[in-house]
């Protein structure tokens, strides 16, 4: 069966890239965005392809990590009250098509080279969180406390301070990918 190599930028730009605006609620609203699709979308199918390449204990990591990224969708959306609930907003259409567009090939690929599309997914993984704790959230963080905002920055606060524990995770995952997940699949 013929199959396309998928590239970890491939999968970057499938699930990561937000809509930045100049306006500042525009982001933030495609931030609440991301959250939803790496809630619903990105981590679930990470969790999928871990599970089926024999790592059930990533796949607990990324669906714990999915479940948190609920929380935060929600902490941005109470900031937000006039937003309304985007079910399906930009961002998220944009990573379902993607995603229908990959997802045949990774299943072929995952039968040929488990390890590898799973290593991809947890670099992919640390990429957008370290992106959020390290980038994204700080900055709507700082610009919060230059508008006198404390109450957003304390929410975005505590959202860099868990975009950050997951980058810590995803970090130590990576370095004890293989051979420390071999035990929990057997
Ligand atoms: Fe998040
Ligand atoms: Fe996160």
């Amino acid at each position: 069966m013929q199959t396309t190599e998928i590239t970890e930028d491939m999968i970057f730009e499938c699930f990561a890239a937000a809509s930045q605006h100049a306006d500042m609620d525009r982001t933030a609203e495609s931030f609440v965005d991301v959250e939803e699709y790496e809630n619903q979308i990105m981590y679930p199918e990470f969790a999928r392809w871990a599970e089926k390449a024999g790592y059930p204990e990533l796949a607990k990591l990324f669906r714990r990590v999915a479940g948190e990224e609920k929380l935060h969708a929600v902490w941005l959306r109470k900031l937000y009250a006039d937003m309304g609930v985007p079910s399906r907003g930009e961002d998220t259409q944009r990573a379902i098509d993607a995603l229908n567009t990959i997802q045949a090939n990774c299943d072929s690929l995952i039968a040929l080279n488990p390890e590898g599309v799973v290593e991809k997914a947890l670099n992919v993984a640390l990429r957008v969180e370290e992106r959020e704790a390290l980038g994204i959230y700080p900055k709507f963080r700082d610009q919060a406390l230059a508008e006198g905002n404390t109450e957003a920055a304390e929410v975005y606060q505590k959202v860099v301070d868990s975009e950050a524990q997951h980058a810590e995770w995803f970090k130590a995952a990576i370095a004890a990918f293989p051979n420390d997940y071999y035990a929990a699949a057997a």
